[in-house]
């Protein structure tokens, strides 16, 4: 196989040199061009693996070149070389679609990294390859919302660009984030997903960066951090408003440092991480508030991806319900909905989206006979279809009791029809039901344990104490 070939665009002879050298010694084939003009020549001529540019020079802008590149090259990533400590100009080339950057003075293992990771993406391009992620897409749906969005996850699994996704409690936030990472050439190493909720301020920067043995009491061994463990693949910053300020500083350092210090050590590391965060809170009003940095906002946001909820996407519900229900009913068992069930599915607003949707149907499931939903097994709250509130659940009489009945209103039909299979542990099928129940109220406020309980109508301390027992997983609101 001859070796991959690169652009070099930069009109600065010495580092032109520098790059050139450095790819080399790497194996590469490497032409260069110290303007625009000559650029377009090149690219005219060859197809390149990678094109390297810098912002600006003397003809145009590396910007110019992005664009091009990324309309009549499509399968050549483009990465610009910024002046240091010009974040804003990192940021604009990631938006016109380069694929990288490195920053000048070029700290050359960086570049080294760069280059490894673009041309894993040009490997994973060549005809035949990258398919089996597409096939695999684990994104249900073919309303022009789903399609929409798996065209837009197609084109950022080329990119490094942060991507912020945002949508809300349970429309696939997660899923979507797999997914990115999937289609990417670093589907090969980790995924790690962090919920920024979840980690106990005083062990953040130990959870993220890791610590060296003895860096304080209790640290008997050396330990990574979360940007360790994620390296070359992608690191998803889960419910990201939830980080507290002095973190978020380290946090932005890091990711644009790109590297870490674990905590103890002299040195710092580099890391090769791809970062996404997700938050089903307004960022920008968080901003506002105070309550998140500006700087990371601006760091994070390179790229959004909006989840839309079900509600908007009423016309993937068959297909949604078909994949639960095959799941749900496991090998060689059939599970189906009976009449009437997708029209009363399509009435109803899904304030916890998909995963309410799989909670619901989980259930109805449990009340069926012979794996045949019924509407009444649904148990939806009365169809409120103009009012997504979570606020519209009417709470239960005020001296409800601790254990709730499976039953959220009392206008519900009665759950255990006479016909019905009996639960062979009732306990543990009476905890199951509380268990989804608390969650969805947990998902429907999210995770704010005043509003939940009231919803539930029962006193925080009984919910707290029912998480507790449930072993639900409920970061604090
Ligand atoms: N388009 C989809 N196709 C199939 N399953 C989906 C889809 N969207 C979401 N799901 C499923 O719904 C559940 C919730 O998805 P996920 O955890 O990604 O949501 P989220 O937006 O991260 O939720 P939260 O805000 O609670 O963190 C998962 O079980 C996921 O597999
Ligand atoms: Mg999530």
């Amino acid at each position: 196989m001859s070796s991959p070939r690169i652009l070099v665009v930069d009109d600065e002879a010495d580092l032109r040199e520098l790059l050139e050298i450095t790819l080399l010694k790497m194996g590469m084939d490497v032409d260069s061009a110290a303007t625009v003009a000559e650029a377009r020549a090149r690219l005219a001529q060859h197809q390149y693996a990678l094109v390297l540019t810098d912002m600006r020079l003397p003809d145009g802008l590396g910007l110019e070149l992005v664009r091009e590149v990324n309309t009549n090259h499509k399968n050549t990533p483009i990465a610009v070389v910024t002046a240091y400590g010009s974040a804003e100009n990192a940021v604009v080339a990631l938006k016109a679609g380069a694929f990288d950057y490195v920053t000048k003075p070029v700290v050359l293992e960086d570049l080294r990294i760069m280059v490894r990771s673009a041309l894993r993406l040009s490997e994973a391009e060549a005809p035949g390859a990258g398919q089996d992620a597409a096939e695999a897409s684990r994104l249900i749906g073919e309303s022009p919302a789903m399609q929409g969005l798996r065209a837009q996850i197609g084109r950022l699994a080329r990119s490094m660009a942060p991507i912020s996704i945002t949508g809300e409690s349970g429309s696939g936030k997660e899923l979507a984030a797999r997914e990115i990472h999937a289609q990417s050439s670093r589907a090969a190493k980790p995924f790690v997903a962090v919920n920024c909720g979840a980690i106990p301020e005083a062990l953040m920067e130990a959870e993220f960066f890791g610590y060296r043995k003895g860096a304080f009491t209790g640290a008997a061994e050396e330990r990574e951090g979360f940007f360790q463990a994620a390296n070359g693949g992608t690191l998803m910053l889960d419910e990201v408003a939830d980080l507290p300020l002095p973190m978020q500083v380290k946090l932005l350092r890091a990711i644009q440092e790109r590297r870490v210090r674990k905590i103890g050590a002299t040195s710092e590391e580099p890391v090769d991480v791809r970062i996404v965060s997700a938050t089903h809170q307004d960022l920008a009003r968080c901003v506002e508030q105070g309550r998140f940095r500006q700087d990371l906002f601006y760091r994070l946001n390179v790229i959004e991806l909006r989840l839309p909820p079900l509600r908007e996407r009423l016309d993937d519900l068959p297909l949604l319900c078909a994949a639960i229900l095959a799941r749900l009913a496991g090998p060689g068992q059939h599970a189906a909905l009976g009449p009437g069930v997708l029209d009363a599915l399509r009435a109803y607003s899904f304030p916890g989206n998909v995963r309410e949707l799989e909670n619901v149907l989980e259930r109805a499931l449990a009340f069926a006979n012979d794996g045949v939903i019924e509407v009444q097994d649904l148990q939806l709250k009365a169809a409120r279809p103009a009012d997504p509130a979570p606020a519209a659940v009417a709470p239960p009489p005020p001296a409800a009791p601790a254990v709730m009945t499976p039953v959220p209103e009392p206008a519900a039909p009665a759950p255990a029809a006479d016909t019905g299979p009996l639960p062979g542990n009732l306990p543990e099928y009476l905890s199951q039901i509380e268990r989804d129940i608390i969650q969805r109220a947990l998902n429907q406020t999210q995770f704010n344990r005043t509003q939940a309980a009231s919803l539930l109508g029962i006193s925080v301390r009984q919910l707290r104490y029912q998480i507790q027992k449930l072993g639900i997983q409920a970061p604090e609101g």
